[in-house]
Parts: C-alpha cells; structure tokens; sequence
C-alpha cells in the first residue's frame, strides 16, 4: 500500500488501512465504516472547501448550545431520523409487546411517587383527562409492580423542566396494582414545537421543515425480568401525526380519547371530560447465557 502521493480514491483504502490494528473488532468495524461513508459523502457531492468549513461551524455551534439541561446533538440526531432508526434496529419488537419511540430531552429520572388516581396536572389548565393502563407481559398476563413513569407537556407545549423555577408538574411514578393496573388524572396534551432556537432549528428553517411535534404522552415502563420501554401514546387527530419533527409516530401508539359526561372516577368534574385506556405489553429481558 502506498503512502504517499494519495488521490481521490486511494486516499480511503489509505485512512482504512491505517485502522488495521484497532484492537476493539466492534470499534474497528464502526471506524472503517464511518471512513468509508463519510469518505464517500464527500466524493458524491463534491464538497467545496465553503462547505466543510460551514459544517465544522455548524457541528461547533451544535456542540456549544449543548448543557446540562439541552442536548443539540440529540437533538440533531432526532430531527435527521437517525434516533428512531437506532430505535428501530434495537427494538425489533414481538408479537403482544408494545412498540417503541423516542425517549427525547425531558425526561427526569425519579419522577414523584404518586398513588393511581392522583391528578398530575397540578393547576395546569386544560380538558380533565384520565388514564389507565393496564402493564403485561407479551402473553397478556397481567405484571403488578412495574413502575411507570410518565411525562408531558402543558396547554403552552412546556414541560416543567423548560419552566424556570417550576416544581415537577405533568409527571409522575404509579406502580401498578395486582391485576397490571395503573391510573391518573391529568389534562389532554397539545403539540409542540421541539427547542428551534439553536442551529438544529437553523437546520430546520433553512429546510422550510416545521420544529412540531403530535401531542403525546411519555411512558418508561420498568418491570424486572423485562426489557424497560420507552413510548409515547399520541392523540388521534392530532395535525403534525404525519410529519413529526423527529420521525417518532408509530400507527400502534396512537389512541382515540373517548369523550365522557357520566361520573368521574375519584373525582368530580364540571361538564365533559376524556379518557383512554390502554395496553403496555413489556419484552421478557434476553436470558443472560
Ligand atoms: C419529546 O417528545 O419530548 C422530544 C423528543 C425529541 C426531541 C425533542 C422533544
Ligand atoms: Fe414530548
């Protein structure tokens, strides 16, 4: 192999060969790859030097918008489809077990423990909704004491986090009961714009792409002895269902809400409310050999 005087092509066997050593198999395959893609990207467009640069610039930006509480790298990764090809390849889900989507930026580890029932809304305005859920294993059968976490946004398309100051609204732990069971007041959520106001957004304005998101629902379902899923239920009729920002709708987790008008359970409500109920069936853990 020559090493010196590379052109057009033999400078990518060059970069590859120099790789021949990487311990790691995995991590030699991922270099190798990557080489050969990137490599290949460059040649097809023909990229001018004004180009690279601006993609140094804009990949520099992404990383300085990032902080503890935003991650633009993600969030590229969201709005270019690569997260839910990721989702896609690693949750190859069987027959009886939920679908899966996105886990995106707002979801905070060790939610407040609430009892089934409870109202997360807190103050939050917005049409009553209630919740339930039933968790099993693929088979139907019922799991009791799976924890489930939940999140979502207000009227606003806020979630509490992006609220300076504000205490934990709009999630919750329940842990279900004995026959897989779960509930919770809450009020119905609206779509939302994902952070447009970074490069991501940038990206997508010079797209003429939309930063919105169908309304939805958060759940991180934990049950041991299962695989913990992350989902979203998201509201039928919703206008951005087909063109969500960040490619997470899946024709399963979409749910009709059902308008009710009798007695409301464990509380009293002023005129109509809504309710759904649903199904979460959890992937038995791969047996450790
Ligand atoms: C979300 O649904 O919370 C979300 C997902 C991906 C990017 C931004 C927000
Ligand atoms: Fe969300």
């Amino acid at each position: 192999m020559a090493t010196r005087d590379f052109d057009e092509l033999s400078i990518t066997s060059a970069v590859i060969e120099r790789f021949s050593d990487v311990p790691d198999p995995r991590l030699k395959t991922l270099l190798v790859s990557l080489v050969r893609h990137v490599h290949d990207f460059v040649r097809e467009v023909e990229l001018t030097e004004a180009e690279w640069f601006a993609a140094i610039d804009f990949l520099t930006r992404t990383g300085q918008a990032c902080s503890d509480t935003r991650q633009e790298f993600i969030l590229l990764s969201d709005t270019l489809g690569v997260s839910m090809l990721v989702d896609a390849i690693n949750h190859r889900q069987p027959v009886g077990v939920t679908e899966t989507t996105v886990l995106g930026p707002f979801y905070v580890a060790n939610p407040p423990v609430q009892p089934n029932g409870a109202d997360i809304a807190t103050g939050n305005e917005g049409p009553p909704l209630y919740v339930a859920g039933t968790v099993t294993a693929p088979d139907g059968k019922p799991l009791a004491g799976a924890t489930v976490d939940v999140w979502h946004s207000d009227e606003d398309g806020l979630y509490d986090v992006q609220k300076p100051g504000a205490k934990a609204q709009l999630r919750a732990r329940f842990t279900t009961d004995a026959q897989g069971r779960f509930a919770f007041w809450t009020i119905v959520p609206c779509f939302y714009p994902v952070p447009h106001d970074g490069p991501v957004g940038a990206m997508l304005k010079a797209s003429r792409r939309h930063p919105y998101r169908p309304a939805h629902l958060h759940f991180m379902i934990a049950h041991p002895g299962f695989e913990t899923l992350v989902t979203h239920l998201f509201m039928e009729g919703d206008p951005y269902l087909d063109s969500d920002a960040v490619f997470g709708v899946k024709q399963s987790l979409i749910v009709r809400l059902t308008e009710e008008s009798g007695p409301a359970p464990g509380r009293q409500v002023e005129g109509t409310w809504h309710s759904l109920d649903h199904r979460f069936g959890l992937k038995p853990a791969a047996s450790v050999p």
